[in-house]
């Protein structure tokens, strides 16, 4: 790791309005002068009282996914418009959760991606193999076809608002971390690709997240690695003491 680090929480379908608060008032008060950049990520319903309360700290708010439309007949979606009325800082988009479970595709994940861009939403595009297409050495193959698709018609200018996560399938919520080697191969390969779809000032300026089992036990080892430039982290990041304990340790 070169830069300061960034430290995402990815809360998925986790805590309520009050739940949210009492979190954030511990962890504002926690920080001073950590090196890492804090990002959390809520449910819908807690952003707005999430990015009151973070006032005045380095805690950034975003949320986990959004429409690609400004508005429209498209029930339960949230949009673009509605998260930039509350100032929202990122979004999530292209989380494994969404492509497996809710069948999001490469191409309606660019569509997002370019709304995001282009409405100045500062990106976490998530992307990684699954358990079967490691085994199947596929691993580099399927991160370059993701890049491609889902950066498809991103200008060099525009990556300055995108963060990559790296977030192999097999290791998300299982307890099974990728070893430091294993993430740094594939952030390596990452930033090959980025190199080939834009230039080695890109691949390199741009952040790469690792997630997927991400505790404090691991934290330190992985961002020894070159090209690990920080963290996107699920269940480890919902309880205030060990997202704290990640954060003095990055
Ligand atoms: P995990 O989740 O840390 O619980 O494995 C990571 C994620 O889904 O972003």
């Amino acid at each position: 790791m070169q830069k300061n680090p960034i430290i995402a929480g990815n809360w998925k379908m986790y805590k309520t309005i009050n739940e949210t608060l009492d979190f954030l008032k511990i962890l504002s008060t926690s920080l001073n002068n950590q090196r890492a950049d804090v990002y959390i990520a809520p449910s819908f319903t807690s952003l707005h009282a999430a990015k009151k309360a973070v006032k005045g700290s380095k805690i950034k708010i975003g949320a986990q996914n959004m429409h690609y439309e400004s508005e429209g007949a498209f029930t339960g979606e949230i949009s673009f418009k509605m998260l930039k009325e509350i100032d929202v800082d990122f979004v999530i988009l292209g989380h494994s959760e969404r492509r497996v479970v809710f069948k999001e595709d490469d191409c309606l994940i660019n569509k997002k991606v370019l709304t995001a861009l282009n409405s100045n939403l500062k990106t976490i595009l998530c992307i990684g193999e699954s358990e079967k297409q490691r085994e199947d050495k596929m691993t580099n193959e399927v991160l370059e076809e993701m890049l491609t698709k889902n950066l498809l018609n991103v200008s060099k200018h525009q990556m300055e608002n995108i963060i990559i996560a790296y977030e192999p399938i097999w290791a998300i919520g299982t307890g099974k971390t990728a070893t430091s080697e294993i993430a740094e191969c594939a952030h390596l390969h990452i930033r090959k690709v980025l190199t080939k779809l834009y230039n080695k000032d890109v691949a390199n300026n741009t952040y790469i997240l690792y997630g997927g089992s991400v505790k404090p036990n691991n934290i330190e080892k992985l961002l020894q690695e070159h090209n690990i430039d920080g963290a996107l982290i699920g269940g480890a990041s919902l309880k205030v003491d060990s997202f704290l304990e990640i954060i003095n340790k990055s």
